[in-house]
């Protein structure tokens, strides 16, 4: 009893000094970030150019640089080299004038793609939905049209339901500010899917002329 007691300071003696040194090493910490923080606020932008990223602030950027120079592909490695540059493969193909410059809807829609609904599976049939969502747009803009078969052609319908989007019509708030910090349309629009700049593939409906509110069926 009594050698426990007294040893009892030294072990908040000991506890003490490793609060001290922790807090003292946190210090030293934060004022490094502090420190840092320029240098990574500078570093960032630079970034963003590179690889697939959201393009908030919509900038005309370089499209289909050679693999070596895309910000995608290790240019140490020297498979890098053997891969065909995209201005190559895109030859021929119908034109679109942001993104990659393909337009990837009509590639499909002429049959010159038949995108595979399986990657093992060479047989598997893709669920196309034939059923277009219209969305009534505040102000000025022509209204928004979802075309749900366009995006089933490509896409099951776990990539949007229910995490994206709940599958009822109305149900989900939608607005461009969402679309433009990556949400919503955003999680595609812009990065793998034409960008947010060509407004008129999205708001394609004249107002009031919808047959019946909220959605038509085709
Ligand atoms: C690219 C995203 C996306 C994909 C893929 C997708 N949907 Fe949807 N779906 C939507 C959006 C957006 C709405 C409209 C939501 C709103 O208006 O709030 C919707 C609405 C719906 C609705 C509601 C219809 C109504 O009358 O209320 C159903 C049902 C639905 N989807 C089923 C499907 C099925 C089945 C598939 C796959 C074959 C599918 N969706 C694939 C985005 C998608
Ligand atoms: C899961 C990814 C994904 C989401 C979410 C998504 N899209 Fe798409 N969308 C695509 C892809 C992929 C294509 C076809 C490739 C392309 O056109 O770039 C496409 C094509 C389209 C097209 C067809 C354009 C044409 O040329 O006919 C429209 C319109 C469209 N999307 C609108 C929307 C709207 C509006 C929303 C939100 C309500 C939305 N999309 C959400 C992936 C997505
Ligand atoms: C990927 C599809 C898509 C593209 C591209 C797009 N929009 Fe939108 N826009 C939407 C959707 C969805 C809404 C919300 C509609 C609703 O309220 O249901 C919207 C809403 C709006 C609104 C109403 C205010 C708000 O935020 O709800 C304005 C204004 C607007 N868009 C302007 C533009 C302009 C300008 C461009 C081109 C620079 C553009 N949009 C490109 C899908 C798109």
């Amino acid at each position: 009893m009594n050698t426990k007691w007294s040893k009892a300071p030294f072990a908040v003696l000991i506890m003490l000094s490793f609060v001290i040194t922790f807090a003292t090493a946190n210090e030293g910490l934060a004022q490094q970030g502090d420190k840092a923080a320029p240098a990574a606020a500078v570093a960032k932008p630079k970034q963003a150019t590179k690889g697939v990223m959201f393009n908030r602030l919509m900038k005309r950027t370089k499209s289909n640089l050679p693999p070596d120079q895309d910000g995608i592909h290790d240019p140490e490695n020297e498979g890098t080299y053997m891969l065909q540059p995209p201005k190559e493969a895109f030859q021929g193909m119908p034109r679109a004038i942001t993104g990659n410059r393909v337009d990837w809807v009509k590639m499909m829609t002429d049959g010159l793609i038949s995108p595979r609904a399986d990657r093992l599976d060479p047989n598997a049939e893709q669920e196309i939905f034939e059923f277009d969502v219209i969305r009534e747009v505040r102000g000025s803009m022509p209204d928004v049209m979802f075309p749900h078969d366009k995006h089933t052609a490509w896409l099951a319908c776990e990539n949007c339901h229910d995490d994206i989007f709940i599958p009822q019509v109305g149900a989900n708030q939608l607005s461009m500010a969402l679309i433009l910090t990556g949400q919503k349309c955003g999680v595609c629009h812009g990065k793998v899917a034409f960008p947010v700049t060509e407004c008129r593939k999205c708001h394609s409906v004249k107002k009031d002329t919808m047959t019946k509110k909220g959605a038509v069926n085709k």
